[in-house]
């Protein structure tokens, strides 16, 4: 069996109460905590910033922490981050005029890199790039918002990008991002995934461990 991560996302967490909800939700089993970076530009909704990551980590946050930004540009972001304390930085292609460099900034600042992958964009993004990447993440709902379907279409995608992991032989996590609920964690990881990053399924229930524990039953299977 895969060494999986569940990832909860903060975006549907009590924005007013952050600390807390950050270590409830590790303290009930999350183990690397999500951080949605929105810039109401490349997406609509507009979140947080490298401060709040850097008040996490004086709040006592020792889990790693995945960066997920959705603006554009992103290197200025992804040097801010990385002093923050953030642990991965992904970013969408489609933000950075020069993906290979922005891939390599990251890892400078020890951070491990990776590329967002949109419903819609295709994987040839990966193509030239294998050498630079810790992970992938590959999104199943479109950036932007919590709570929002599962588009199922992705599910041949994250199949495709584990054959080519294997393939290029690389030891790369392939995160999955949007819609992941108690009953379709185990589909996208028979499909692939070992990092499960899921906001509202968790958010949204009053016991964060119970289902962080269904979770990982479920992957057990
Ligand atoms: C969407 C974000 C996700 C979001 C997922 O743009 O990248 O991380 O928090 O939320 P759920 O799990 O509710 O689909
Ligand atoms: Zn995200």
């Amino acid at each position: 069996m895969r060494d999986y991560l569940i990832a909860p996302s903060l975006l549907s967490a009590d924005f007013a109460r952050l600390g807390e909800e950050a270590t409830d939700v590790l303290k009930a089993g999350g183990d690397v905590l999500h951080l949605d970076i929105m810039d109401n530009h490349y997406v609509p909704n507009l979140t947080i910033g490298p401060m709040l990551c850097e008040a996490l980590r004086k709040h006592g946050i020792k889990a790693p922490i995945d960066v997920h930004l959705m603006t554009r540009p992103v290197d200025r972001l992804i040097v801010e981050f990385a002093k923050a304390g953030a642990s991965y930085i992904t970013f969408h292609p489609e933000c950075s005029p020069h993906v290979d460099r922005s891939l390599e900034l990251i890892r400078k600042h020890d951070c491990k890199a990776g590329l967002a992958i949109n419903p819609a964009t295709p994987l040839d993004c990966l193509d030239y790039v294998w050498d630079k990447l810790d992970i992938i993440l590959i999104m199943s709902v479109n950036p932007g918002f919590g709570g929002q379907t599962f588009i199922p279409i992705t599910l041949e995608k994250l199949k495709k990008t584990r054959t080519l992991i294997e393939q290029h032989q690389k030891d790369i996590r392939l995160a999955i991002d949007g819609g992941i609920k108690v009953d379709n964690i185990a589909l996208v990881a028979k499909a692939g995934a070992d990092m499960f990053i899921a906001g509202s399924a968790i958010f949204t229930e009053p016991d964060y461990a119970a289902v962080i524990t269904k979770m990982r039953n479920e992957l057990k299977k």
